[in-house]
């Protein structure tokens, strides 16, 4: 058993939200930022299209708030929604203060357009946002003499225990327990204050564009730590995934249908979107987009549908995607010239731990930020771009709580080592792999874009026998990180079911042909431990 040097704050995550809730408390904490693998692993690095914020002297606050609650089916919370779009302008300072090279426009910075914005308020670094962000977070984060980084390690679960008593249920957070991914050992990371920033679930589905790690881990830890969750039946699917037998998770930016792209049937030519959306056509929302290339996929047997820019000067295109550019001749598309295969695909989990505006969660010790949570931004489903805004200003929150408060939080007790005595090496790692595509399978098939109750049931079911099979082999083996993410896979699955067959309507991304017809009422789905 390893225990590491106690730190005053522990982040689980190194993307946006970890990161940022890092560099706040760093003025006067010392704080340890946990990742599994990497520490670019999350799905800010793959961020493409930019950050919304209102910088344009035509657009308003209003605009942008009215534009998140049109696009969240108005399942958001409004005081959220302020409170986030509020701040976007100050969080972009900061960005550019750290160094992001933000694309400019004169001596303004540039902004793109993506669906359901009324205004041009993307701001991005071409075509590759996150990536530029991340590593300016990366840089900040480990010049920094307060703040250690150690990726490689996967938490199993948060520490909740009191004098001993591992796995309470109930109380506080005082830390949690992280595999050491290269050495196969379990660490006990104590502190004061956690703060979960550990992405999304997105992997739960057969084809996502969200990186290998999205199985949705902190959702599943906090859960079981005795955390409410909400709204997880909101599983948002970009319309606009590449469609390659080879390149299977790679996404084509929102912001080419906003710089002019058209959704064509790959047969006939004709651009669909006026059938589902004539005002807004390719602009609408991202759930109503992603619902008209799964009807044309599915209503004419389609393998894909095409998205084509090729009416633009080849200099526009190049300029403003290059990396979609580049990688999309090197499996031999040229945009400029041709349309781009694409299908829809699993992108975001608008649900989560449930958050206040300060960022805390049901658990004293624990605040989270970021993907991970459901703060209220998103209601029933995300408005582009405003995700890595929700983490720059929760990661800031959750900082600024948690320093307001420092005065009052205890230091952790004596907490249990990790107890690895009646566990042995795994020697049918098979059933790792056999449940986790069979997970991934059915809530594709069975959870996707357009649901029933029968299917929903059909999933509950095969997660009640996967629960039992799991965690069979969960109390006999040691743990590795293919086996954490399954078990949290399967918890996530367990939690988008649930929610789902407890919605009686359609919303937003929940769209159920039992019931078709959306409450005059908006409810949030919160589901308690
Ligand atoms: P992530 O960036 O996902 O980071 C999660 C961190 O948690 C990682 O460091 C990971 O290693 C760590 N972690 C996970 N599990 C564990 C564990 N068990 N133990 C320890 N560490 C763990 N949003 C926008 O606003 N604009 C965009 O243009 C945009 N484009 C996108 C493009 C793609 C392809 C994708 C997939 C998403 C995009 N999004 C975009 C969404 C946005 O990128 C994410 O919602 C956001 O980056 C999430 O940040 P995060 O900090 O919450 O989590
Ligand atoms: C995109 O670039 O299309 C993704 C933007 C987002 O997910 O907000």
């Amino acid at each position: 058993m390893i225990m590491a040097e106690q730190h005053d704050v522990l982040v689980i995550g190194s993307g946006a939200a970890g990161l940022s809730a890092a560099l706040a408390l760093a003025e006067t904490k010392r704080v340890l930022v946990l990742a599994k693998g990497d520490l670019r692993s999350g799905s800010t690095a793959w961020a493409q299209g930019g950050i919304a914020a209102v910088l344009d002297a035509g657009d308003t606050f209003e605009n942008h708030i009215r534009d998140t609650m049109v696009a969240g089916a108005g399942l958001n919370r409004r005081e959220t929604v302020e409170f986030v779009i509020e701040r976007a302008p100050a969080a972009i300072d900061r960005l550019c203060q750290l160094g992001v090279p933000f694309n400019q426009d004169g001596a303004d910075l540039h902004l793109t357009r993506e669906g359901g914005h009324s205004h041009r308020r993307i701001v991005h670094v071409d075509d590759a946002t996150g990536w530029a962000v991340q590593a300016a977070l990366l840089k900040a984060a480990e010049e920094n003499p307060n703040i250690t980084l150690l990726p490689g390690r996967a938490c199993i679960d948060l520490i909740t225990g009191r004098n001993g008593e591992k796995f309470s249920g109930e109380g506080r957070v005082w830390g949690a327990y992280a595999l050491d991914e290269a050495s196969g050992k379990v660490e006990k990371h104590l502190a004061k204050a956690t703060v979960l920033a550990s992405g999304g679930a997105g992997r739960v589905y057969l084809f996502s564009t969200a990186p290998r790690g999205a199985t949705g881990d902190g959702i599943a830890m906090a859960w079981r730590a005795g955390c409410r969750v909400s709204n997880m039946e909101m599983m948002q699917f970009h319309p606009t995934c590449l469609y390659n037998l080879e390149v299977k998770n790679f996404l084509i930016t929102e912001a080419v249908r906003g710089e002019g792209g058209h959704l064509l049937h790959p047969e006939t030519g004709h651009r669909y979107m006026a059938d589902y959306d004539p005002q807004r056509m390719e602009l609408a929302p991202r759930d109503i987009v992603a619902r008209a290339n799964d009807d044309q996929i599915k209503r004419y047997g389609l393998d894909y549908v095409h998205l084509d820019i090729s009416h633009q000067p080849p200099e526009f295109v190049k300029q403003h995607f290059p990396t979609i550019h580049e990688k999309l001749l090197g499996l031999g598309i040229d945009m400029t010239t041709q349309p781009i295969p694409v299908v829809p695909a699993q992108h975001y989990t608008c649900g989560g731990v449930l958050v206040g505006l300060d960022a805390r969660t049901d658990l004293p010790g624990l605040w989270a930020a970021g993907e991970c949570t459901e703060s209220g931004l998103h209601g029933a489903n995300r408005l582009a771009s405003n995700s890595l805004l929700e983490c720059f200003v929760f990661g800031e929150a959750a900082a600024k709580d948690i320093l307001d408060n420092w005065d009052d939080l205890s230091d952790p007790p004596a907490i249990k080592d990790w107890d690895e005595s009646r566990v042995t090496d795994s020697d049918e790692e098979v059933v790792i792999k056999q449940n986790w595509t069979e997970i991934r399978r059915f809530m594709w098939n069975y959870v996707g874009i357009v649901r029933t109750t029968k299917r929903l049931e059909r999933a509950a079911h095969r997660i009640k026998l996967l629960k039992d099979e799991v965690g069979d082999y969960y109390g006999h083996f040691r743990v590795t990180t293919d086996l954490i993410e399954l078990r949290n896979l399967l918890q996530a699955a367990e939690l988008i079911v649930q929610s789902a067959l407890s919605r009686h309507e359609s919303r937003g991304l929940h769209y159920t042909l039992d019931y078709p017809e959306t409450d005059l009422i908006a409810r949030d789905t919160v589901l308690v431990p």
